[in-house]
């Protein structure tokens, strides 16, 4: 019997956004791994020359970074210009680079009698809000304009990186969970506008992994114990733990790869059954 080789995303050039941070380095090492080019766009040359050389060590060498805010459309064109000139083409996206920040989360959960005021929605500020918002929403939109032009010609793929907060309002994040939201509708809007192209649009939404963003939330200053937040996610996850970046990987290369060539506008949970679950 003849063994079939599924088409994976050998060979597919691939630019990725928050490519130095915890869950898209591993995600960058993995199609690295199954044989991809990556472009990954960074605020910072020094981290990502530090990430390009640990992944040379591998022998991982297909990769280059450029330097681009997610929020400054002539550096992603510049970057978009260096990756036509090295590659010739452009045939996924991945929308990495976003996230919380302590200046649009609220410390209380609720609002009750006798709370400071300045620990709810009335002491967010407009500044912290608009920052959780302009970095994840217009960090996907823009370069999603700039690559997806690229793309144009011979079609393409899109993955977004959505969250629990943006299928359900969780406590404390409303801007980043108002932010994923509007990720995920912007995914199904953009993957009907493209689809005609031949590019397709998907989102991934990771459920609780201990990240940089998160990890205030989530963990006490000890870095061990659980926060009283940190033992609702596990009671709350039907799995009873936090995921691993490798629980990405999967999810992340279907949903890119040509394997996935009739699905389009969709938002994929991987969260050990958070999203499912009730609490009860
Ligand atoms: N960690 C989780 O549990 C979790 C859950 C759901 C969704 N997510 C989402 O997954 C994605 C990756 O998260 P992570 O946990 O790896 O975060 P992280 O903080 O480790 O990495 C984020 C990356 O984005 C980059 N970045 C931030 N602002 C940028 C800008 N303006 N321009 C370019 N790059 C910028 C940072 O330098 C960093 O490399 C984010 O969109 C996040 O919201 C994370």
């Amino acid at each position: 019997m003849k063994v079939v080789k599924d088409k994976g995303v050998e060979g597919k050039v691939c630019v990725v956004t928050g490519a130095t941070g915890v869950l898209c380095s591993s995600i960058t090492e993995d199609l690295l791994r199954h044989g991809a080019k990556v472009a990954i766009l960074v605020r910072r040359m020094d981290a990502a020359e530090d990430f390009i050389k640990k992944l040379a060590k591998k022998g991982l060498k297909q990769i280059i970074a450029l330097k681009a805010d997610v929020l400054d459309k002539p550096a992603l064109e510049e970057a978009c210009a260096a990756v036509l000139k090295k590659w010739k083409r452009v045939d996924v996206l991945i929308n990495g680079a976003g996230g919380n920040h302590p200046k649009g989360t609220t410390p209380a959960e609720q609002m009750t009698k006798g709370v400071k005021l300045e620990d709810t929605f009335f002491g967010l500020t407009t500044d912290g809000f608009e920052f959780v918002n302009k970095l994840n929403l217009i960090g996907t939109v823009l370069p999603c304009q700039v690559f997806c032009k690229a793309m144009l010609k011979n079609g393409g793929a899109v993955l977004n990186f959505c969250s629990m907060a943006g299928y359900q309002p969780l406590t404390k994040v409303g801007a980043y969970g108002a932010a994923k939201a509007a990720i995920m509708n912007f995914t199904s809007f953009l993957a009907t506008h493209l689809a005609p192209m031949g590019i397709r649009v998907n989102g991934i939404a990771p459920g609780f992994f201990i990240t940089n963003q998160n990890r205030f939330l989530m963990l006490e200053k000890d870095g061990k114990t659980l926060t009283p937040r940190g033992n609702k996610v596990i009671a709350k996850t039907p799995m009873r733990k936090f995921g691993q970046p490798s629980d990405l990987h999967g999810a992340a290369r279907f949903l890119i790869s040509d394997e996935a060539s009739f699905i389009t506008g969709v938002t994929l949970p991987v969260d050990g059954g958070f999203l499912c679950y009730s609490g009860v």
